[in-house]
């Protein structure tokens, strides 16, 4: 069985139903502080579980044959993370320390985890590889890394076979319209940018006109939920032959007025937006350079239109089940 932590978040849902179609047993552990219990495939074993508890992990290592883990559980909110750099650093490292010992005590040695571009910090030059130093300008950012040093000296220590893989920007839904982003409250400008187009919000403020990119507004590489569903299942397939970190990216970037321009042609509705001074924190743009991801693992992103993935997200934010 694969026990995918985080499992009833929004990568974590999906990636829970991609292993169960492809044959897997699926054991899905969340505390639901953020994800969704619908959002958990009923094929799947749920448990609700945080792992902060030494006791629960334990117990569940003990309860089902777990032979590997996929580890989403974490804090994601950039901006709250640095208010609360505690929170962050109590979930996303002692959480992943604690999950590390209760797999080790079991004996199981395969991880696949959960990392972000936001490790990089100000890009020295894009599109960004695997090489590209890393000086992330946040608490999340640097939670992330600091699980990622972790892993490589369980790795080096232990013999803990991992990969951790970068995401960019996450964004549509499945393509069924089952599942798809839900975060409370939501920060992330495609969401937004659909829930006004809904007439649920009143405009998007759009951070920032005065940035170095073709329109002034920042550039991001937004990639398919599901096509990063795709990247953990073969993830788990390649711990035996690679260890260590991939960049997960379509390549190609997006400004926000594209997104909003794209959102608009999709939905055939005009977005009410206005301008708001630059978020800080947020570089200019960012770029994922794919070619590792694709040589290790034979990922190719099957999503490349940012208007594809907009019209999946469409379908959700219409239809939305949580
Ligand atoms: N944006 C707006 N208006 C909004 C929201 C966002 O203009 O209301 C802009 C942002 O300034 C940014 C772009 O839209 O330029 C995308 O912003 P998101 O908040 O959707 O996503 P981020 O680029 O901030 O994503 C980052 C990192 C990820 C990390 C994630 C955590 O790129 O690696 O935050 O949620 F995982």
């Amino acid at each position: 069985m694969i026990l995918v932590t985080g499992g009833a978040g929004y990568i974590g849902s999906h990636t829970v139903r991609r292993l169960l179609d492809d044959g897997r047993q699926v054991v899905a552990a969340d505390n639901l502080i953020y994800g969704h219990r619908q959002a958990v495939d009923a094929r799947a074993v749920f448990v609700h579980a945080d792992l902060a508890d030494k006791y629960s992990l334990q117990r569940l290592f003990a309860t089902y044959p777990i032979e590997a883990v996929v580890h989403f559980a974490a804090f994601a909110y950039v901006g709250e993370s640095m208010a609360e750099p505690e929170k962050y650093y109590l979930n996303n490292v002692a959480g992943s320390l604690n999950l590390l010992a209760a797999m080790r005590a079991a004996g199981v040695g395969k991880i696949v985890f959960s990392s972000s571009c936001a490790t990089f910090g100000e890009p020295a030059y894009l599109p960004i590889d695997e090489s590209h130093p890393q000086n992330p300008l946040n608490p999340y950012g640097r939670s992330k890394l600091a699980v990622e040093k972790i892993l490589a000296d369980y790795h080096r220590a232990y013999g803990l076979k991992y990969i951790a893989l970068r995401y960019f920007n996450a964004a549509g839904a499945a393509a069924d319209g089952s599942l798809g982003e839900s975060h409370r409250p939501e920060t992330h400008l495609i969401p937004l940018v659909l829930q006004a187009l809904a007439g649920r919000d009143k405009s998007v403020k759009i951070f920032g006109n005065d940035y170095d990119t073709q329109d002034g507004t920042c550039v991001r590489d937004y990639v398919h939920v599901e096509d990063l569903a795709e990247a953990h299942r073969l993830a788990l397939e390649k711990t035996d032959v690679f260890c260590g970190c991939l960049n997960l990216g379509t390549g190609v970037g997006a400004s926000v007025k594209e997104i909003i321009a794209a959102a608009e042609e999709v939905t055939g509705r005009l977005c009410p937006t206005e301008y708001a001074p630059r978020r800080p924190g947020d570089p200019a743009r960012l770029t994922a350079d794919n070619k590792k991801a694709a040589q290790v693992l034979g990922w190719r992103p099957r999503y490349t239109d940012i208007g594809e993935i907009i019209r999946t997200a469409w379908n959700w934010e219409t239809n939305r089940k949580y």
